[in-house]
């Protein structure tokens, strides 16, 4: 049984008061909340998030990492310093940091050898754009971007990779893919994963992501394949968050 996982990302919002506010929100509704929860906050905000989350069952990620440990890298922020705030979970891959800043499915794959030698959970996202949908390549797509990691950590490493797939077109859009098609590629993820080694792919999870809302939560998370949710515009209000979270 593949425990549930709901996983806020922030993106590039927030503030000091809206981190109060938020972190605060969810922590009060979080009794009743049996899936794993974690917020993917911006650098500056995780070392206020962890202060206010200590001692609960939130957990903190942050959004990427670069893969040097240290040095002459101006703007970059290394594992064991997103490590130094309590950070357990990280971002790797998502499509804004692979269509914005040219990360390619080789550097994906290195970022996520990175977190995994540093103790971190990469959620590592995959997904095809809208014209790839189109033009029938969505399995193509996600095979390529699953198999670059497996070619380099290994399919023994994803005893510890959460992976998340978010249709491109999806996200941020308020388009959710219906049910049926993420269910399906969904279960083509995990097959694939299963030509490796077919208990982790029943293990894995595969969290959602691409305008997941409290009103198709539910639906989308109660699919055989979907293990929870990688939400971002929805992470932002501890209301809708919460919803979300109880639906898993
Ligand atoms: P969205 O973003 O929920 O706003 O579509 C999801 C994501 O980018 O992870």
């Amino acid at each position: 049984m593949r425990q549930t996982i709901i996983a806020g990302n922030w993106k590039m919002n927030s503030s000091k008061e809206v981190v109060n506010t938020l972190v605060m929100g969810i922590l009060s509704g979080m009794a009743d909340v049996k899936s794993k929860v974690i917020v993917c906050a911006p650098f500056p905000y995780l070392s206020q998030a962890e202060a206010l989350a200590t001692h609960s069952q939130l957990q903190i990620g942050a959004q990427d990492l670069n893969v040097n440990a240290s040095g002459a890298f101006t703007g970059e922020v290394s594992a064991e310093m997103i490590k130094d705030f309590g950070v357990t979970h990280v971002i790797v891959g998502h499509s804004e940091r692979r269509s914005l800043y040219g990360e390619t499915d080789e550097i994906v794959a290195e970022k996520v050898q990175v977190a995994l030698d540093n103790d971190l959970t990469p959620l590592f996202c995959i997904g095809e754009q809208l014209e790839e949908r189109e033009s029938g390549k969505t399995e193509a797509v996600v095979s390529r971007q699953v198999n670059a990691v497996i070619n380099r950590v290994g399919i023994e490493a994803f005893k510890n990779i959460i992976v998340a797939y978010e249709p491109v077109w999806a996200i941020g859009t308020g388009v959710t893919a219906t049910p049926q098609q993420a269910q399906d590629t969904h279960a083509f993820i995990r097959r694939l994963l299963a030509d490796h080694d077919s208990d982790i792919a029943q293990s894995t999870p595969i969290l959602y992501g691409g305008s997941m809302s409290p009103v198709n939560a539910e639906e989308l998370m109660g699919c055989e394949d979907i293990d929870g949710g990688l939400i971002g515009g929805a992470s932002l209000k501890a209301e809708d968050f919460l919803h979300i979270c109880k639906a898993g």
